[in-house]
């Protein structure tokens, strides 16, 4: 079990979460679950189509009316995440009903894959607006008043696609890569304010993947899977932050970035040669016995004896 974590039920009774992109796929379901639990949860959803166009507000409204039926309490909002208005205005929609805003999921998301080559400005544009700047946007509002509160957490949506690469998906992975950075920050931003920032890694069948895996693998992949550990980051039992979590069907591990021993090439005066460089390369490239740091200055330490 990771340090941090009780073995207590995790119960988010008087607590209110806000989802992105609540009104299917992933995003519902963390709805949902939250909302089983206690939470009283703002519904986010553009409802637009999977490539980012339009909009319908049928998309929120639905999984609020699941969640009122479940016996849950839960409000809608129509606004589009990548715009700072659309941000305060989903913000201030949980503030204006419920009083405050403690977990934020942040997971609306689109897809306009194209190999590199024909990748043009929109499609560019628009999958960064929504995945990246959409995480300013609703993030910063978000921050601001958990930090008045001294409590928060908050759970970005990342991608494999980004961790590892995936072909023709230049524009997601770069986007889904920034929430990677802005979460290394705002984990050591959140830290005196007892926001825990972390990431979930999904695998799972919704209509971002529908033509991605082969049917038999689509029926089985339920996004159910990647709730659990979603709400665990949300619980205030979690005291990690920085955690980069990959789920799919009953598989969570985690990823980080690590560095490998590297070597030495100079005295710190001398400025070694790009032929020193190439023929220390596998010692450089090595990962072997990596290690681990939780922020820049960090990495600082190793240049220790070069520093003298
Ligand atoms: P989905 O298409 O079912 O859900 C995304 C939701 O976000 C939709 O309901 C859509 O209307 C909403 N949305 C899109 N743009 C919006 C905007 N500008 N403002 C507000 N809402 C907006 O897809 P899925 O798979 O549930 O995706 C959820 C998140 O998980 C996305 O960020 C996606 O990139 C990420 N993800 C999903 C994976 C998977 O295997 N399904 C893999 C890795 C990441």
């Amino acid at each position: 079990m990771e340090e941090g974590i009780s073995m207590s039920t995790i119960d988010f009774t008087g607590r209110v979460a806000i989802v992105t992109g609540a009104g299917a796929g992933l995003g519902r379901c963390h709805a949902l679950g939250l909302a089983k639990r206690g939470a009283k949860v703002v519904v986010n959803d553009l409802g637009g189509t999977r490539d980012g166009t339009g909009s319908d507000d049928s998309a929120a409204n639905k999984v609020v009316e699941e969640i009122k039926a479940a016996g849950g309490e839960a409000v809608p909002n129509y606004d589009n995440v990548a715009t700072v208005a659309g941000g305060e205005n989903i913000v201030k929609t949980a503030i204006d009903t419920y009083g405050k805003v403690d977990i934020l999921v942040n997971n609306a998301g689109i897809l306009r894959d194209k190999s590199f080559v024909k990748m043009d400005e929109e499609s560019w544009d628009g999958v960064m607006a929504v995945h990246l700047k959409g995480a300013y946007c609703v993030t910063r509002p978000a921050f601001i008043s958990m930090r008045e509160n001294g409590y928060g957490r908050i759970v970005m949506t990342t991608s494999g696609a980004g961790l590892f690469g995936n072909f023709g998906q230049t524009n997601y992975s770069a986007a889904k890569m920034g929430l990677v950075g802005l979460t290394n920050v705002l984990k050591l931003e959140g830290a005196k304010y007892n926001i825990k920032t972390n990431v979930i890694v999904p695998v799972a069948a919704s209509r971002l993947t529908e033509d991605v895996f082969p049917p038999e693998l689509f029926e089985k992949m339920k996004p159910d899977f990647i709730t659990p550990a979603v709400l665990c980051m949300c619980a205030e039992e979690c005291e990690d932050s920085g955690m980069f979590i990959n789920a799919a069907l009953g598989y969570y591990s985690r990823s980080a970035i690590v560095t490998g021993p590297g070597a030495i090439l100079s005295d710190g005066k001398k400025v070694p040669t790009p032929e020193e460089v190439m023929e220390n390369w596998g010692k450089i490239t090595s990962i072997e016995n990596p290690q681990y740091f939780d922020q820049l200055p960090e990495m600082f330490g190793v240049l220790g004896p070069l520093l003298q």
